[in-house]
């Protein structure tokens, strides 16, 4: 890490030591850094201190507490570089696509600065002249995260900007494969001014363990977690024992729709933005293809065209848009669906390259059937099945037909269809004809057993938030 500038990003790191957790470049293999992990009795510590300090949080004036994340905000921006650098060293994504989310994560901090003046509550009409009713919104206390690997730094702003907004304090434990991030990230809340027991980064011995201590310390009023559906179910099971607020953001299994009336061109745009975002290893990247068959070669071609442009490597050489997957078993799992599927009928468009290390050829399937492996699971990697569809109908039961509900995707020109099968869809967003929908400004989450709560937008607040309902009588 030597062309990091501001060293004091990465002034929490710890030289090779039982209690660290090992961070190794995803595009190399090879060791970057230490971070440390906390012992059970300082983790109970650091509870305790996010209690403490939550006290004085609160009290702090909402205008002051959005002086001091504009502050981190402004931080953020300036450190962007290096921030961008530590992501595609630890986690693989190509440099420019790390600077944008960055800039992406930042989005979090300076729109709940915002927020954080505006947790308004009601006044209420009330039943009899006597009485008068009002509401008025409190921080729910402390609460905790458990972040993912694949968006390092936005996955815990989203999370730590409304909480910090709202008056609560912060706990997270990052992914064991993207700490430094993490820590890089709070190290600037610190130097804007937001108090430390106020905002921790911990590691555990195991993810298990802090599922375990989030989910039933006492003096934890909330975990918000973004992960896979079955982490996301235990993880609610053992926080229903203590009736916690949970917010879950998990797995997805987004259909990206193509109707004839599409704008081909267009939809071929948006399917590489979607699909081929961070290698495919997002919650929302469009995991399955439905095409009408009056367009389905069309697109194809067009898409396996813009597919072969595609530059897989190291993401801190120039020029590419593909980094490697996390990990060996993330690439054994994707490489079996790929198998899988061609043993079930589905056809490679190109021919298929193994690459070395934890680099795949990105790759498109077609003559792909809605019932294969491949169509019903979440891929998280480079890989694009293509389905044919020959009605509407046909294709909104196909679409819906999934455990999950995050994100979907349509291209139709046609206004009636739009509105019908915008609101067909069983799903918590929808993109009309864009390929790239997360934004701080619009609330980000999923139906079914993608997730429960929304983050950001003027939504994401109230997840750390308490409404209390206060009722004046004998006027
Ligand atoms: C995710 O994959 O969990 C988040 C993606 C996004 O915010 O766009």
């Amino acid at each position: 890490m030597q062309q990091i500038n501001n060293k004091s990003l990465l002034s929490f790191m710890v030289t090779a030591a039982d209690n660290a957790v090992a961070v190794t470049n995803p595009a190399t293999g090879e060791l970057v850094g230490h971070a440390p992990i906390s012992s059970e009795p300082e983790l109970m510590d650091a509870i305790e201190r996010a209690n403490v300090a939550q006290k004085e949080w609160a009290k702090v004036p909402a205008k002051s507490r959005a002086v001091l994340l504009n502050r981190w905000y402004q931080l953020i921006l300036e450190n962007k570089d290096d921030l961008a650098r530590i992501m595609t060293v630890e986690q693989g994504k190509p440099l420019a696509e790390a600077a944008g989310e960055v800039l992406y994560g930042a989005s979090f901090i300076e729109w709940f600065a915002e927020e954080a003046k505006r947790t308004y509550g009601d006044s209420i009409p009330g039943p009899t002249a006597d009485k008068r009713l009002v509401t008025i919104k409190q921080p729910i206390g402390v609460a905790c995260a458990i972040t993912p690997w694949n968006f390092p730094i936005a996955m815990i702003t989203r999370k730590a900007g409304p909480a910090l907004a709202a008056g609560c304090s912060f706990v997270v434990k990052p992914s064991d494969s993207t700490p430094l991030c993490a820590f890089a990230i709070v190290e600037l809340a610190y130097q804007a001014g937001i108090p430390k027991d106020a905002l921790q980064v911990v590691l555990g011995e195991s993810s298990r363990q802090i599922g375990a201590i989030f989910t039933s310390h006492p003096l934890i009023r909330k975990l918000s977690f973004t992960g896979s559906t079955q982490v996301g179910s235990v993880l609610m099971q053992q926080a229903a024992k203590d009736i916690k607020r949970t917010s879950m953001e998990l797995g997805g299994n987004a259909p990206f729709i193509v109707f004839d009336d599409a704008d081909i061109d267009a939809a071929v745009q948006g399917a590489m933005a979607s699909k081929f975002r961070n290698a495919g290893q997002t919650c929302v990247c469009a995991n399955r293809f439905y095409v009408h068959s009056k367009v389905y070669d069309e697109f194809v071609t067009k898409f396996d065209a813009a597919v072969q442009q595609l530059k897989v490597g190291n993401g801190l050489d120039e020029g590419v848009n593909i980094g490697p997957v996390i990990s060996e078993s993330a690439k054994q799992g994707i490489q079996a669906l790929i198998d899988r599927a061609i043993e079930q009928g589905a056809v490679p468009v190109s021919a298929l390259k193994q690459l070395d290390g934890l680099f795949m050829q990105p790759v498109i399937l077609k003559e792909v059937q809605h019932s294969m492996d491949i169509v019903q699971e979440e891929i998280f990697g480079p890989v694009a099945p293509v389905i044919r569809f020959e009605t509407d109908e046909e294709l909104i039961d196909m679409a819906n037909d999934t455990i999950y509900g995050l994100a979907s995707y349509f291209y139709s020109q046609n206004i009636h269809r739009v509105w019908k099968v915008a609101e067909a869809l069983e799903y918590g967003m929808v993109g009309i004809n864009e390929g790239i929908i997360s934004t701080e400004l619009a609330p980000f989450g999923g139906v079914k057993q993608s997730g429960i709560g929304r983050e950001g937008a003027k939504q994401g607040i109230d997840e750390y938030m308490d409404v209390k309902y206060l009722c004046f009588g004998g006027n």
